[in-house]
């Protein structure tokens, strides 16, 4: 059965693409990984990083979804009915689902934070604290480690996902993220002025955008590898997925660079504001760039020692919501759409099936960071175990597979006219893409796989 639904519009597709690219790891992952890794140098790396892995690849998935027309496992199947590359989907599909277990928490998170800075309680006390260094700190940990409201909050992430998966690809997906792209867009804008404008910003800007050569190492490479990867979700089957919607004429090779682009657009931009705002608030060690800290406590430190703390610190955080929702219905999109197909049940049941063990793994999720330490493998929540095991060994596994099935189990010429729309719509970077997927790609995802192996087993 092929997939009917398609995108209606070619702007509808690249921002709905989009939506699924930009997340949490444009938003908080990259200042962090840029932090830590020596600021501009590391810019330049994962721009390399962005251009011979992120586009080669993405276009590899896009060539299966659009020829294959089907769903992450389904599409293995109909171009190789009779081989088990199906394995690779189902890889990519379980990893979707195992990350959206958590993001759902996540995303919660982010819409709490929205709540409680509209309300204005996420600053109630911070004037009269004993420590107003842990204030924050503490509110995020208070938080993570209680029931009530993270386990609301992931619900009603849930039920938007679910509402919007149900809507469908043209008048849930697409409408939603031609609405709410524009609006990520303009809050990104509007922050990078005020951040640029701040006291000492200049200093910000110099860490971020003057590179020291002597910082590249192995450890830089390998980092601005695995962030290219998980910043264009790239092998999960998502781009798998949504290009099965992409109509016959769209030219892939063009909408791989204007995600890509734009992706990187959005985490250049927040290094823009984050870096600025850091140093002029002398805020710029290691530890408070770190992971959740920087989104959920230094953010905050900083809105409240500006004019306007309300306004900006709702602003933010509803920022961080559309980049965590898109994504999250992006993954919720790769099973629905597997469910659909496979099982052969209508879009409203397999929304149901998808969503229904979610209301109970996602909870169990956000329990195990503390409100029931029971909840873990080894000494490990089930919620960082999931974290680990499916971004670091999963994603780049699923995405290995991918690589070696277009550059050697597909016929050349079958992926040459899949990229060039029988071509068509042939590029100049036609052959280099050729090259990249072949030999570049799978070397470089295997290194990734290989270091992160060597992180979690030493
Ligand atoms: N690419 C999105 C992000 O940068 O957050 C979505 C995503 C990537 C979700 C990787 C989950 C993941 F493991």
């Amino acid at each position: 059965m092929a997939v009917n639904a398609k995108f209606a519009t070619k702007i509808g597709l690249v921002a709905a693409t989009v939506g699924s690219a930009i997340g949490l790891g444009n938003v908080w992952r990259f200042p962090s990984e840029t932090q830590s890794n020596g600021g501009a140098a590391f810019l330049l790396v994962y721009l390399l990083c962005v251009l011979i892995l992120g586009i080669p690849v993405m276009l590899a998935e896009f060539a299966i979804g659009r020829s294959g027309q089907s769903d992450a496992v389904g599409n293995f199947k109909s171009l190789t009915p009779d081989k088990k590359w199906w394995m690779a989907g189902a890889i990519g599909l379980l990893a979707s689902y195992l990350i959206l277990s958590y993001y759902m928490v996540v995303a919660g998170w982010t819409l709490d934070y929205v709540f409680s800075s509209l309300t204005g309680s996420l600053y109630d006390g911070y004037e009269s604290a004993a420590s107003t260094s842990k204030f924050f700190g503490d509110k995020m940990s208070a938080l993570v480690v209680s029931w009530q409201a993270p386990i609301l909050w992931t619900i009603i992430t849930l039920a938007i996902n679910f509402v919007v998966l149900l809507l469908g690809v043209q008048k849930g997906i697409e409408k939603l993220s031609n609405v709410l792209m524009p609006v990520l867009f303009l809050l990104l804008v509007i922050f990078a002025v005020k951040s640029l404008t701040l006291p000492n910003a200049i200093d910000g800007v110099k860490f971020f955008l003057r590179p020291d050569f002597s910082k590249i190492d192995i450890n830089v490479i390998i980092n601005a590898l695995g962030q290219a990867f998980f910043s264009l979700s790239l092998g999960m089957g998502i781009l798998i997925t949504y290009s099965a919607y992409y109509p016959k004429d769209t030219r892939l090779t063009r909408t791989a660079v204007q995600v890509s682009a734009l992706d990187f657009l959005v985490a250049f931009l927040m290094g823009l504001i984050i870096f600025p705002a850091l140093c002029s608030f002398n805020m710029g060690d290691t530890a408070s760039v770190q992971g959740t800290t920087l989104v959920f406590v230094t953010m905050p430190e900083i809105f409240a020692n500006m004019p306007g703390t309300v306004v900006w610190s709702v602003m933010f955080f509803l920022l961080l919501a559309i980049a965590a929702i898109t994504s999250t219905i992006s993954l919720g999109e790769v099973a629905v759409s597997f469910v659909n197909q496979r099982m052969k049940v209508s879009r409203f049941w397999a929304c149901v099936i998808v969503m229904a063990p979610l209301a109970v793994l996602s909870p169990i999720c956000s329990l195990s960071l503390g409100a029931v330490p029971e909840l873990s493998v080894g000494d490990m929540p089930i919620f960082d175990f999931l974290d680990t095991f499916a971004t670091n060994i999963m994603l780049p596994l699923c995405a290995f597979l991918i690589c070696v099935y277009v550059a050697w189990v597909l016929p050349r010429k079958f992926i040459e006219a899949e990229l060039t729309n029988n071509g068509e719509n042939r590029t100049k970077t036609l052959p280099a893409t050729m090259f990249l997927i072949r030999y570049v790609c799978p070397v470089l995802i295997a290194l990734i796989l290989i270091a992160k192996l060597i992180d979690i087993l030493g």
